[in-house]
């Protein structure tokens, strides 16, 4: 959920940060009033909790590596919980209230279900703990204090103009045929991903220049639960049944992530038809073999190496008492408020920049070559 406040109400953001800053002196920020107790911020060695959901995608796998070993750096005790698979909602509310009791000092929560855990955000802040919202905003809940997260809603509309620019290197001129997928509906990202991608797809569909095939175009429609690469499969599998029979040509798939992307091309392999422009996100090892050889037209660089780096920044910030850099106050409204954002810009990579975009990844870097 992506809204634009009035000038008004960002400025007044703006302004409550700056006061906030301006109450905490200098010789608070160091963190020791002289007295033995931090006067603001913590001791540098504290604990700080790290609740992210089940692992979904590689950018997840990534991120619980790099807080463990980038928040042993920098001095501080971790605890890095994932969600299990199946139970996610249970788990990671259990593993914040853990994090409460154990007296952490930060919790970091890339949340499983944006919804479900005002309860226990509440439990952090009324123990004093500040809360940080990673990659995924945490909704319907006064009890958020930052966001940290690659700009989704540009991820979308990157997604949206990729499946536009593909659609266009085959066929010049429209209409082109589409279907459209999106995440799973309990991760906030999701509808900021589809919005994202709609804000540049829904006036081409508007003038019939897009056509989608199967006439799903409702949010709900096109949700893949849990994030599954089976539940992507199985309704492209009945899509290509309902839709695509008789010759009908589909030019291009809206896919929300590279994991959801893969199986939609599988699903049109097995049935015998031609890969359409399939877009995706999140720049994972076999999705970028797959751009390398022609088959997924998109993904997204999110690099997890600068996210887990810059949230880390932001607690060291917190520790020394200092207001952490925020460089939006106005995007992400989570229904109770708008959260001050740190957003780091995401980047669209197809073939054609590959190279140029994973140039400072060992990992993704050799595939480009
Ligand atoms: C992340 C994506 C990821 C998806 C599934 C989203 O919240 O932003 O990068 O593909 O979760 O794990």
């Amino acid at each position: 959920m992506r809204k634009f406040l009035t000038r008004s109400l960002a400025v007044s953001a703006v302004a409550l940060l700056a006061l906030s800053s301006a109450a905490c002196g200098d010789s608070e920020r160091d963190g020791d009033s002289g007295t033995g107790a931090p006067a603001k911020g913590f001791a540098a060695d504290s604990l700080i909790g790290v609740a992210l959901p089940s692992k979904t995608s590689e950018n997840w796998v990534l991120a619980g590596d790099l807080f463990t070993n980038g928040l042993k750096d920098a001095g501080f005790k971790s605890d890095v919980q994932y969600a299990g698979a199946s139970t996610t909602v249970a788990d990671q509310q259990a593993q914040i209230s853990a994090m409460v009791t154990k007296g952490a000092k930060v919790i970091v929560i890339g949340a499983t279900d944006a919804a479900q855990l005002s309860t226990q955000v509440k439990a952090a802040h009324d123990a004093g703990i500040k809360v940080v919202a990673y990659d995924r905003l945490i909704t319907n809940t006064p009890d958020v204090d930052y966001y940290i997260a690659f700009d989704n809603f540009k991820v979308g509309q990157l997604q949206g103009q990729a499946l536009l620019d593909g659609m266009k290197a085959k066929k010049a001129t429209g209409p082109w045929t589409v279907e459209l997928f999106s995440g799973s509906p309990d991760d906030n990202n999701a509808g900021v991903f589809f919005n994202g991608a709609m804000d540049v797809l829904k006036p081409l569909i508007d003038k019939g220049d897009v056509i989608v095939g199967s006439g799903q175009k409702d949010v709900k429609q096109t949700a893949i639960q849990g994030w599954k690469a089976e539940g992507a499969q199985q309704r492209m599998d009945s899509l290509l049944t309902s839709t695509y029979t008789a010759g009908k040509t589909l030019d291009g798939v809206l896919s929300p992530n590279d994991t959801l992307a893969r199986a939609i091309i599988t699903s049109v392999k097995a049935a015998g038809k031609p890969i359409p422009v399939v877009t995706g996100q999140d720049s994972e090892v076999e999705s970028v073999k797959s751009i390398m050889a022609g088959e997924q037209y998109s993904t997204i660089n999110k690099d997890t190496r600068k996210l887990v780096a810059e949230t880390i920044t932001m607690v060291k910030a917190l520790q020394a008492g200092n207001e952490p850099t925020i460089n939006d106050t106005k995007s992400y409204n989570n229904g109770v408020k708008v959260v001050p954002s740190y957003l780091l810009p995401p980047v669209i990579v197809t073939k054609a920049n590959a190279a140029e975009a994973y140039a400072n990844d060992p990992k993704l870097s050799p595939l480009t070559k």
